[in-house]
């Protein structure tokens, strides 16, 4: 028996509803009805260091979209701690900004999975951005060959700040190479009546641990921890967290701060010799604390990571949901724009994810961030890619590291920890 065309549309609607993915009821159906007279754009750029980039960005926006009002729906909390759960509800809600800031990585690849972010391929012809971002960083934007969001920036995260001045003071003469080294000198320190390391929230708290696993695993053995090729509870991992467990031991842990900035003030202070941080910390200490590079403030790869860039992008997406399209394509193509990366990435100290970045606008620490990450390309700098900052672990395994994390801090277990970590890895793969 024949089906009616009816019955065939029936059919095909039955398909259609299958293949989308149970937590996305609303995905498929589409924004828009907006006026574009405004766009919303959702990130996590609220503090010192961080609004000034976003505001230079915004401020070349506005220069070339006169009849578009920026709406800034940014949630204060470093590396997204409150703006990602925020987000997370107003997506599954249907009610998207017009566009909002995500890590290249795995934690793209859930929205992609789970239909919130539009296809933007179309704006990569338009502005002929396949030839100014390197194929490596649009590979963590890509599923089955289409492109979700525009990287408007490179960060590195294995970075070790100090004060100069407060490390001499402390008797510190140079700054640890690896982590055995670190606690030798973390005691010296210790017995000074200083703060080896200091430390912040949770998020900052994983964001050490990851370097701490890059240096003492080094590039193959850190990967192998994303793939599935390193066992969370073998020797080596087992090994490499005992020395978190020690690092932190020399950390100002039961006193944290309570974002990255206060924890950097306790370096700027002399009260803590370091701190493990990305180099968002360089657009803070040169720009909104006015200090001088090498003078006031210096930096190194964190220990037994020299040579190896540890990386994250931000990005920017479309949501299927957004209500101003037109006016979130003008945004995304200020991101993708080399005015746009030029004006944003020298006050957010980061480099441009664009190729054709004007390098006389990246100074001091910029200078050799562009010059490591385009070490990158030609194989002399190594490339990983950061957990904390979403480029290794999807949002759900992600979520039960944290949990982990917690519950580590409270009972340092470390086989245990490994042994939930490897646990997940595979519950929400
Ligand atoms: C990262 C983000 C950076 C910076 C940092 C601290 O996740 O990619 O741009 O904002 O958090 O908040």
């Amino acid at each position: 028996m024949g089906l009616s065309r009816r019955g065939l549309i029936a059919l095909a609607t039955v398909a259609a509803l299958a293949v989308l993915p149970a937590c996305s009821k609303d995905a498929g159906q589409d924004g828009g009805g907006g006026d574009n007279k405004s766009v919303e754009v959702f990130s996590w750029w609220t503090g010192p260091g961080e609004e000034e980039g976003l505001a230079a960005m915004i401020a070349d926006f506005k220069a070339k979209n006169s009849g578009i009002e920026f709406k800034n729906a940014a949630v204060s909390g470093g590396a997204g701690s409150n703006a990602k759960a925020i987000l997370q509800t107003r997506l599954k809600d249907g009610d998207a900004p017009d566009s909002y800031q995500r890590h290249a990585g795995l934690e793209l690849q859930d929205d992609i999975k789970n239909g919130w972010v539009s296809d933007i391929t179309y704006l990569y012809d338009s502005e002929g951005w396949k030839n100014v971002f390197p194929k490596q960083l649009l590979d963590y934007l890509t599923i089955d060959g289409k492109i979700y969001a525009v990287p408007v920036n490179i960060h590195r995260s294995n970075l070790m700040w100090s004060n100069p001045k407060a490390l001499k003071d402390m008797g510190v003469e140079s700054t640890p190479k690896t982590w055995s080294e670190f606690l030798t000198v973390a005691e010296k320190i210790k017995g000074k009546g200083k703060i080896p390391l200091a430390i912040g929230p949770g998020w900052t708290q994983k964001h050490l641990l990851e370097n701490v696993l890059l240096g003492e695993l080094g590039k193959a053995g850190y990967d192998g921890l994303w793939n599935g090729t390193t066992d969370w509870t073998g020797p080596a991992a087992t090994k490499a967290l005992e020395t978190y467990k020690k690092v932190l031991e020399y950390s100002d842990i039961s006193s944290a701060s309570a974002d990255w900035q206060p924890m950097i003030d306790k370096v700027v202070s002399g009260q803590a010799a370091f701190a493990v941080m990305g180099d968002w910390a360089d657009a803070y200490l040169k720009g909104d604390k006015k200090l001088k590079f090498n003078e006031d403030y210096q930096v190194t790869a964190s220990p037994g990571t020299d040579g190896i860039f540890n990386f994250l992008s931000d990005s920017f997406t479309l949501p299927v949901k957004a209500k101003n399209k037109t006016a979130a394509e003008a945004w995304l193509k200020e991101a993708g724009s080399k005015s746009g990366q030029d004006a944003f990435n020298p006050k957010k100290g980061s480099v441009p994810a664009r190729t054709d970045g004007d390098a006389a606008l990246y100074t001091d620490y910029l200078q050799f961030a562009l010059q490591q990450w385009q070490g990158t390309k030609d194989g002399s700098v190594q490339l990983v890619g950061s957990l904390a900052h979403g480029v290794v672990a999807n949002n759900a395994w992600n979520a039960e590291i944290d949990t982990a994390l917690g519950l580590f801090m409270q009972d340092h277990d470390v086989a245990k920890f490994a042994a939930a970590v490897k646990q997940k890895y595979t519950d929400t793969k």
